[in-house]
């Protein structure tokens, strides 16, 4: 299976790290064969190479930071531009990783159009082309015989489209509560033990939580355009961010978190919604709730279904690896039908 990326940010790095570090692994136990044939960034430069990139030298802290630095070998092509390495990387399925805008999804949004247009499988771990646009890309993939793909776009590597695709067939879901922002629920899972909202932050950002735009994550955005995916997904709604009820968690002091606490109870960023709408709040909960108990960048999901009662799925929410998982387990489905 030959991939291509688009981005080579935190979470490139880990779905090629993981690779470098369990192919054979997989391709013992799963047949799983890939090459990584492309690898585009907007300004750390471009590779294509048809027969396959090194995987220990893309990883190299120079490559990492520019790709210039990558060693040339034979058939290696450099600086292409993005539809140009879509085409000429000969990539089955692109792999869509650079940074989430959750407005217009652009240029991503256009990207993963030519790659369905090429017959190429999209994986996407970035949430802007799936929270705009997922109705339109489902349909312009159906249209051209390809998957689409996108378990990392929430809860990480956690299950839960899986869960939501497999283990829930037939269920009506009537409503979804959860977590599912990493990084607000680090910041106040340090605060709790006594850190400053910035020095949280600023961990949360060394440790690949964050977005490029951390604003994202503190202002309730990064949850709400996860809502938008979920709606799509479950009710077939397109929501948009009018159709949400916004806040984040920039607000709260040290003094909400410490009161809460002499309360017993918890500041949680609260993700909910309804065929109706949904809402992303700051929400004080007691001690012995489940969603009080999820702590640092875990995420956790509750499906209220008609037959099941509540369904919960709680796992790793943001981080490298555990981004690069979802991405994984989505080339792991591809690779099963190839
Ligand atoms: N910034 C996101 C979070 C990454 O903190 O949850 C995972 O989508």
């Amino acid at each position: 299976m030959k991939i291509a990326l688009i981005g080579y940010g935190v979470v490139g790095q880990g779905l090629i790290e993981i690779l470098r570090d369990k192919h054979a692994e997989w391709q013992a136990q799963y047949g799983l064969n890939v090459q990584v044939v492309g690898v585009a960034t907007r300004s750390r430069g471009t590779l294509i190479h048809p027969h396959g990139l090194d995987l220990h030298a893309l990883t190299a802290p120079a490559s990492v930071e520019n790709l210039a630095h990558y060693p040339h070998s034979a058939g290696l092509v450099r600086d292409v531009g993005v539809l140009e390495l879509l085409r000429a990387s000969g990539a089955e399925v692109i792999v869509e990783v650079s940074p989430s805008q959750l407005e217009t999804a652009q240029p991503a949004l256009d990207y993963v159009r030519h790659a369905l247009r090429n017959r190429q499988h999209v994986v996407l771990a970035n949430k802007g082309p799936v929270a705009v646009a997922l109705p339109e890309l489902i349909a312009l993939a159906r249209a051209n015989g390809v998957q689409l793909r996108y378990e990392a776009t929430v809860m990480a590597g956690t299950p839960c489209f899986q869960l939501l695709e497999h283990g829930l067939r037939g269920l009506q879901i009537e409503a979804v509560r959860g977590i599912l922002n990493g990084t607000t629920n680090y910041i106040l899972t340090q605060m709790e033990g006594g850190m400053s909202y910035a020095d949280a932050l600023a961990q949360a950002q060394a440790l690949g939580y964050a977005e490029t735009d951390p604003t994202a994550d503190v202002d309730g955005w990064d949850a709400a355009g996860k809502l938008r995916i979920l709606g799509a997904v479950i009710f077939g709604k397109s929501l948009t961010f009018e159709n949400l009820s916004v806040q984040g968690i920039s607000q709260l002091t040290t003094q909400d978190i410490q009161d809460a606490q002499a309360h017993q109870e918890r500041w949680k960023l609260v993700a909910q919604l309804t065929r109706q709408g949904g809402s992303v709040m700051p929400t004080r909960l007691p001690i012995s709730h489940p969603l009080a108990g999820v702590s640092g960048a875990t995420n956790a999901i509750t499906f209220t279904t008609d037959l099941l009662g509540d369904v919960t799925l709680v796992g790793a929410g943001a981080g490298k690896h555990v981004t690069g998982y979802g991405l994984l387990n989505d080339l792991l489905a591809i690779a099963s039908v190839l």
